[in-house]
């Protein structure tokens, strides 16, 4: 399967690729930069999902072009990174969380591709949100590269882009959040839509305000960031053959591959 990388804040180069191109790309909801390039054969491509500069606040990312520019550019799985806050003693920063469960509490983003326009109406299935292969590939890869890496957490996420009050963050740990952050939906919804396989490798930054340190700044996380890039780098590179490899599995919803085969030709 082809597979896309989406890096989050502090992943503006994952430096897995070779030959890197930069692509411009029309999608029915506006135009889209990606990176096309190779790892160990295979191709891959690389969005940066807050633009070049990190000059998209997590509200303002088109998602929807995002994920439409993958999918039309014939991508099947796609493997992002996200900045979190934990709320989960167990996952203190520099963890690394796959997350197999979301709560989406954003309030004023587009967040479907069945909105009952042009696409259509659906009601898709989320009882996985998550791709449980695409997860356990990058289970497997994270304890063979002697990387820690929690199977599973539940990834709450906001509109941002300030981050939470104390009393919000004690009320989401009531919901059943381990982890809270601001762009994982909709895309994770839109990706599960058109079919695609998508899993987040969530990087805990900072303790959820109230939690632990002071004040937070995006600063300090892009901070925590880079200084776990070297890990973020390992997995990756120790995954994209295997999803590569990996064949289809259950994360195609019927509407979408309608959707897929009566919009664009052969
Ligand atoms: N809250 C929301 N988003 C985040 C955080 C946080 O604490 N850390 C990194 N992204």
């Amino acid at each position: 399967m082809r597979v896309a990388v989406i890096g989050g804040s502090g992943i503006y180069d994952p430096d897995i690729l070779t030959c890197r191109r930069g692509e411009r790309v029309d999608t029915p909801f506006g135009e889209v930069e990606f990176e096309r390039g190779r790892h160990g054969g295979i191709d891959v491509i690389f969005l940066q999902r807050h633009g070049a500069g990190h000059a998209l606040p997590p509200h303002k990312i088109n998602y929807r072009a995002n994920i439409w520019a993958l999918w039309q550019a014939g991508v099947e799985a796609v493997v992002s990174t996200s900045a979190v806050g934990s709320l989960n003693p167990a996952m203190p920063p520099g963890s690394m969380v796959l997350a197999d469960q979301f709560i989406d509490m954003t309030r004023s983003r587009a967040s479907t591709f069945f909105d009952g326009g042009e696409f259509g109406l659906a009601h898709t299935d989320f009882t996985e949100p998550y791709c449980p292969s695409l997860r356990s590939l990058l289970l497997t890869a994270a304890g063979q590269n002697g990387l820690s890496c929690h199977d599973g957490g539940t990834y709450l996420c906001v509109d941002g882009p300030r981050y939470e009050t104390p009393a919000e963050i004690r009320a989401f740990r009531t919901l059943g959040a381990d982890l809270v952050g601001m762009t994982n939906a909709p895309e994770v919804v839109l990706a599960r839509e058109l079919g695609l396989c998508y899993a987040t490798v969530c990087l805990v930054t900072n303790w959820a305000t109230g939690l632990g340190q002071g004040r937070l700044g995006h600063g300090d996380v892009v901070t925590v960031m880079k200084q776990n890039l070297e890990h973020l780098r390992l997995l990756l590179g120790g995954v994209l053959r295997r999803i590569h490899e990996k064949g289809r599995c259950d994360c195609g919803p019927p509407m979408a591959q309608v959707g897929r085969h009566s919009r664009l030709p052969d």
